[in-house]
């Protein structure tokens, strides 16, 4: 059995750091776990879309984890995918991100009998040229004698795959059939997300199953969010890998402090639509 580590939604920077605390937190319980890998996933940053200076803190903070780790950006990272955002992810957000950690998207073969593939969700649907050679990737990535997981920042649904389009929250729904067709023919196993801040394992009856991983940093109220069945709780998740399939743990972090966004009265940042 081989463990992989997920930390989602760190949120950290130099302009605001006020979940810094909690990164330090999650990361001396991923080293005590050991696991073989950690992955990122997303809104590593406070606010990368704007600030080198959080990308670069961000950086450095990585190197406290104690074993490898993989890195995909979120919507605070490399902008939304909204079109009309103030924020937009476009080649240049994008560029300062690769250019600091790598390929936005990325196939890992590391753990035995299992394939991980990590996804730019911010550029699904943006008609970007990113976005072509993304789905190019994912043609062949998916496509693959061992079991496969996705890893993606947005979740591709909040509560099915034939709902509206929110772009903000979730994958809209024509890069979201899409997807679902490449899952479907290529038997993916699982598809692990972040950004709602809220813990999911779901488990349908043919198809991937569906893990949203916990944040460290914060929590939002439901008043704040669109319908979903996500757990308010943070943590850090553990995946175990195996001949037998994938399992998830969602480990409450020691001495984690809780946030609620809406506590800060839009100082943070400022409210999305629901
Ligand atoms: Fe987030
Ligand atoms: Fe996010």
């Amino acid at each position: 059995m081989t463990k992989i580590a997920v930390i989602a939604d760190p949120h950290i920077g130099i302009g605001s750091q006020v979940f810094v605390e909690n990164w330090h937190r999650a990361v001396s319980h991923v080293n005590m776990r050991e696991c073989a890998l950690t992955v990122i996933l997303g809104d590593l940053t406070f606010d990368a879309a704007n600030s080198r200076s959080d990308l670069d803190f961000a950086q450095t903070s990585l190197s406290a984890l104690h074993g490898p780790c993989l890195v995909l950006p979120g919507n605070h990272d490399v902008g939304d995918v909204d079109r009309s955002s103030p924020q937009p992810a476009d080649a240049e957000r994008i560029a300062r991100w690769t250019e600091t950690f790598g390929p936005d998207y990325w196939l890992c073969d590391a753990v035995p009998g299992w394939r991980l593939v990590g996804i730019d969700s911010q550029i699904l649907g943006t008609g970007l040229e990113r976005e072509e050679e993304q789905w190019a990737f994912l043609e062949t990535a998916l496509r693959s004698d061992r079991r496969t997981v996705l890893f993606t920042h947005q979740p591709l649904f909040l509560e099915r795959w034939d709902e509206g389009d929110r772009p903000y929250w979730a994958t809209c729904g024509v890069p979201r059939q899409r997807m679902r067709g490449l899952l479907d023919m290529t038997g993916t196993s699982a598809v692990v997300s972040a950004h709602m801040h809220r813990a999911l394992a779901a488990v349908p009856a043919r198809g991937p199953a569906f893990f949203w991983t916990p944040a460290t940093s914060f929590l939002t109220r439901n008043s704040s969010m669109p319908a979903q069945d996500g757990t308010e709780i943070m943590g850090v998740t553990i995946l175990d890998l195996s001949e037998h399939g994938m399992t998830a743990g969602f480990d409450p972090v020691p001495g984690l402090e809780t946030f609620y966004i809406e506590d800060f009265n839009g100082s943070l940042y400022p409210a999305p639509a629901k």
